[in-house]
């Protein structure tokens, strides 16, 4: 299983105080810049878990901006590692109404406090090219849903060609104080499901705009 981040630059993220920091100082603008360009991608990570009557946990809830996505008759965990971002989508279920928002918390998504098998699925958009080991991540996703459940991730993969790899190269120097990293390869998820015999790739489709970002459907065997 490859727990590496090659060819994600020189500016990685190497520990989650790296993340708190970088999403403290995203919190009080994250809304304004990232609404709307990752709109779809959430969009089509809530739909994947649409038809799920069960308990769904939204990885890296962040401000909460797919909260109001999900149907009302849903029941949604959020967590996230940074405190300022979840304080923005606690604000977002007081202003409400969002009744399917059964609790959000303060959590390393890397280290769960829930029970194995505690959800009948996880969204997590936008969350696995942000943590340093993203095979720490999907380990403790696969560990918290049930057999049979589902695994929806929304991210953007590095360019393999075209006029992005230039600019995703730059800004991968920079990826702590961004808090992502640009070059993230598909490779490594592709490498971490390999090495799972409890989980298999369902389909990874790219959403708009203009296909940057690719929903990925995972399912633990039941
Ligand atoms: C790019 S934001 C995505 C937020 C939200 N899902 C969205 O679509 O706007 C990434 C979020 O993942 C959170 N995050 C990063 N590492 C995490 C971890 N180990 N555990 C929980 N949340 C984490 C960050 O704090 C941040 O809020």
């Amino acid at each position: 299983m490859s727990r590496d981040l090659a060819g994600t630059g020189q500016g990685r993220i190497t520990d989650a105080a790296q993340v708190v920091s970088a999403y403290d100082r995203w919190a009080p603008v994250y809304d304004l810049a990232f609404t709307a360009v990752m709109r779809a991608g959430r969009k089509a990570a809530v739909a994947a878990v649409a038809e799920v009557t069960g308990r769904i946990l939204d990885v890296g809830v962040g401000t909460g901006l797919e909260l109001p996505m999900f149907p009302s008759t849903a029941h949604v965990v959020g967590i996230d590692l940074a405190e300022a971002m979840l304080r923005r989508a606690g604000e977002r279920v007081r202003r409400g109404p969002l009744p399917h928002v059964a609790g959000l918390a303060v959590m390393d998504a890397t280290r769960m406090a829930f029970p194995d098998s505690s959800f009948d699925a996880a969204i997590a958009p936008f969350v696995l090219t942000v943590v340093p080991d993203p095979a720490s991540l999907m380990d403790e996703i696969a560990r918290v849903v049930r057999p049979g459940g589902a695994i929806v991730l929304v991210n953007h993969f590095g360019a393999e060609r075209g006029p992005l790899v230039p600019i995703e190269a730059w800004l991968g120097k920079h990826s702590a104080s961004l808090g992502w990293h640009p070059q993230f390869p598909f490779r490594v998820l592709g490498d971490w499901i390999a090495g799972r015999a409890d989980v298999a790739l369902v389909d990874r489709k790219p959403v708009a705009p203009v296909g940057l970002f690719t929903v990925v459907r995972l399912r633990k065997a039941g």
